[in-house]
């Protein structure tokens, strides 16, 4: 048996920040931000809600696009790296948001690539009858570790959660293959420095906006390219599948430029790329569901098709991912 996605959902906070917006804010303009990373706009969670509170409203949708019920689901995994809280775990929360308890529920912390992780360990658990229908998210509230005078970071990012519901196949969907990995020696070229064991919260960590994005940009870029485009191609070859094969490709969503690179050197047309960074920005983890999500209800995406998805993110870590939709 096959492992297939029965459902998907996003949510996506009401508060749209533009480009325009942010011209008022830092030393920027929608020209720079649109043609450096194909940005216009992104969302901001209110005050109100934390991660937990948007992966519970897309997985709201999800159970009910899946015909199922809250009870149905049992495992809950969340790819984040801004969680509620340090612990519990925020998929604690989305367990106890949908009136649930007694199973396993856990974060995967992967940065970007936390969705994509969280399937391929869902994949082995439904494989192994260790679980039955399991909900993973992408989740993040970027807006709330952004150093909003950082002109290089703050334009970057957005918030938002994306979820699938995972159960063992009894048609002809399936994950046909995978590739992931990471590379800890580049840790330091995108971090958030304190809040952890390394370096505590403190006045000084506050004061020196230490609890925010710090990125290499030029590097992180060099790196995503190369591995998303090696990682895809181990993925495809893994299945005994090539390039034009792909029905739909959905990369993780930093920066157009990225993406354009990547498609050209992996060979994929753009026609069969699906591009949402317009409109979200880079919401790390939650990036890929919501964009399957997106691409589900606009038509692109039907039972059958080749779905390839691809990602890049901090750690460093990276992975691919290919689906018989
Ligand atoms: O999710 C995975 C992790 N994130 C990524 O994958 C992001 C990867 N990196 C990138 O997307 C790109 O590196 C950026 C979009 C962040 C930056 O693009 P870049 O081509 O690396 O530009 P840069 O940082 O070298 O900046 C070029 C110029 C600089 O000015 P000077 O030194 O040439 O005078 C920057 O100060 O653009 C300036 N700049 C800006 N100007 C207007 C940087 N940010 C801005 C801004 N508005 N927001």
């Amino acid at each position: 048996m096959g492992v297939k996605f029965i459902s998907t959902g996003r949510f996506l906070p009401d508060k749209i920040l533009t480009n325009f917006d942010l011209e008022k804010m830092v030393d920027t303009s929608d020209e720079w931000i649109r043609t450096m990373t194909g940005i216009r706009e992104r969302r901001i969670a209110s005050d109100e809600i934390a991660t937990s509170d948007m992966v519970t409203e897309a997985a709201r949708i999800a159970l009910e696009k899946g015909n199922l019920k809250p009870q149905d689901i049992d495992c809950i995994i969340v790819g984040t790296i801004t969680p509620d809280n340090a612990y519990p775990a925020t998929a604690c929360w989305v367990q106890k948001n949908l009136g649930l308890k007694g199973f396993p529920a856990f974060d995967v912390s992967a940065a970007c690539s936390g969705f994509l992780y969280g399937v391929i360990i869902a994949k082995s658990l439904l494989e192994s009858k260790i679980a039955t229908n399991i909900l993973v998210a992408g989740a993040e509230m970027l807006t709330k570790v952004t150093n909003w005078e950082d002109r290089n970071t703050c334009v970057l990012f957005g918030d938002g959660a994306g979820v699938a519901i995972l159960t063992l196949s009894d048609d002809n969907s399936d994950i046909l293959s995978y590739n992931w990995g990471a590379n800890g020696n580049l840790g330091e070229l995108l971090i958030q420095p304190a809040g952890g064991s390394r370096l505590p919260a403190s006045h000084e960590t506050v004061d020196k906006n230490l609890h925010t994005v710090t990125m290499d940009g030029k590097e992180v870029f060099k790196h995503a390219v190369r591995w998303m485009a090696i990682s895809a191609e181990q993925a495809l070859k893994n299945a005994g599948l090539t390039k034009d094969d792909v029905d739909l490709y959905v990369p993780h969503q930093a920066n157009i430029r990225i993406i354009e690179s990547t498609i050209k050197r992996v060979g994929i047309p753009r026609e069969k790329t699906m591009i949402t960074i317009d409109r979200i920005a880079n919401i790390s983890a939650a990036t890929v569901p919501i964009s399957v999500d997106f691409a589900i209800e606009e038509g692109r995406l039907q039972r059958g098709d080749i779905l390839l998805l691809n990602t890049f993110g901090g750690g460093f870590t990276w992975g691919a991912l290919l689906i018989r939709w």
